[in-house]
Parts: C-alpha cells; sequence; structure tokens
C-alpha cells in the first residue's frame, strides 16, 4: 500500500488525510517519509493502537466530523465499510483542494469465483490448523466456497468495489485503476508479529501474485488514483 500511495502521491511537504487509518501502520510510514499526516478512524481501539505506534490519530466518524482541506485524501479499505458510499465519496472531495489528489485502497469482493473462494478457504483452513491464524468459527458454514464466500461477503453489508468506483468516479477524475492482491491481507492481519508471521504473510502474497498473473485466481484487490478538477 506505501508503495502504491508513494507511486502516486508527490513528494513531499504534502498534506495527506487518511480516512479509516485502523492502527496507524501507513500514516507512521508516511509520517516518517516526511508527509504531513491527519490519520482519522471511528474505532476507538484502532485509535489507541495508532496512538501507541507514534501516530496522532483522531477518533472521529468521517461521515460526520468535519476534516478540512489537505492536498490528498487517502481511504484505505474503509469505503467498503462505510455506511453512506456517496455522502463519503462527496465529503473526501470536499477534503481535497481543487486539483488534490483521491488515493484508494480497496477490496472488491464481488471479484471472487469459486476458484478465488476456495483457494482462499483452504489456506484459512491450514494456516488455522497450523496455529496461525483463526479459522473465523463465528463465519457462516457452506460446503461450496462460492457459497461460503457470499454468505460471509456478500449481501449488503460490505460496498462491493464496483460501487466504490462508481461513486468516486461520479466527483473525480480517475486517473488509474489497478487490480491486485488482496486475499492475503485478510491473513496477514492475523498473523503473530514475528519474523516466522512475516514469513508466512510474505509468502502467502507471493502465491497470490503467481497465481492472479496465471489466471487461476481473481484479484479482489482494487487500487484507485483520482484527482479532483481544477
Ligand atoms: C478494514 S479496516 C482498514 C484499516 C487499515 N486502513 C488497513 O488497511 O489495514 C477499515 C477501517 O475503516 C474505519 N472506518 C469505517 N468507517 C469509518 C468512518 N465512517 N469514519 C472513520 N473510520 C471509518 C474502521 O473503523 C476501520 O478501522
Amino acid at each position: 500500500v506505501l508503495a502504491f500511495v508513494r507511486r502516486v502521491l508527490p513528494r513531499p511537504p504534502l498534506r495527506v488525510l487518511e480516512v479509516g487509518c485502523g492502527r496507524g501502520e501507513l500514516a507512521a510510514e508516511l509520517l516518517a517519509a516526511g508527509y504531513e499526516v491527519t490519520a482519522l478512524d471511528a474505532d476507538p481501539e484502532a485509535v489507541a493502537a495508532a496512538r501507541e505506534a507514534g501516530v496522532p490519530a483522531v477518533l472521529a466518524d468521517f461521515l460526520e466530523a468535519g476534516a478540512g482541506v489537505h492536498d490528498a485524501v487517502l481511504f484505505t479499505r474503509s469505503l467498503h465499510h462505510i455506511g453512506d458510499l456517496d455522502r463519503a465519496a462527496a465529503l473526501g472531495v470536499a477534503a481535497c483542494r481543487p486539483g488534490g489528489h483521491v488515493v484508494v485502497d480497496e477490496f472488491a469482493r464481488e471479484r471472487a469465483d469459486g476458484p478465488t473462494a476456495a483457494w482462499f478457504y483452504d489456506l484459512r483452513a491450514v494456516l488455522a490448523a497450523a496455529g496461525l491464524a483463526d479459522d473465523h468459527p463465528d463465519a457462516p458454514a457452506a460446503a461450496d466456497p462460492a457459497e461460503r464466500w457470499a454468505l460471509e461477503y456478500g449481501g449488503r453489508r460490505l460496498h462491493t468495489g464496483a460501487a466504490i468506483e462508481a461513486a468516486l468516479a461520479a466527483h473525480l477524475t480517475v486517473e488509474l485503476v489497478e487490480r491486485c492482491p488482496h486475499l492475503y491481507r485478510h491473513f496477514a492481519q492475523r498473523l503473530e508479529p514475528t519474523e516466522r508471521g512475516a514469513a508466512v504473510a510474505r509468502s502467502l502474497l507471493e502465491r497470490e501474485r503467481e497465481r492472479l498473473e496465471r489466471g487461476e485466481l481473481a484479484a479482489t484487490g482494487l487500487r484507485l488514483a483520482c484527482r479532483r478538477p481544477t
């Protein structure tokens, strides 16, 4: 995510707003790289963790709080969760200066097909058996992986990648759309924060990337670089 963001943003100094900063991993890297970052999240636990990691994160619901004006607005996997997507896109534009950047890192849940869902659930079971990640005992169960995916990630609770793209395109010039690996991140965020955990995460990313290149899996990662018209 950091590599993508740095590729599409101008170099610092730059005022950046990150919406849905979570535990602040990306914000910490951007601060270290010299960006002026306002990191915002509605989850008190995530904000506390970000602050502990040295990121002066703000506890606020983006849909309700004003966010000032910035040179760039980043939505980092927050848009698929956000309640009112059109309002979020409009507020994102309002928080971005004319000519500024809106950068989005997202999960296009609707793109997963049967083989993609099967790969995901097989890996999840193996990682759980190895004691490396939990197997989501509360997740809805179904024998067919595509059905299981639809039960877990379908429905109207999460916005689709297509809806996110459309909401942004209504206000912004979309300059770049990239499809990329994402499933490994579902596991990576639950792995132990050790060298072993990092090695497993790297291996999962490599496997997913190779299968995407061979056309054996569908890409559920979605990245967009947009500009606010002047
Ligand atoms: C999947 S997490 C992503 C965290 C981190 N950016 C990452 O990519 O790992 C989504 C985050 O968006 C935050 N979020 C969702 N809706 C929000 C809103 N209306 N205002 C602020 N944060 C929100 C959630 O609290 C959560 O921390």
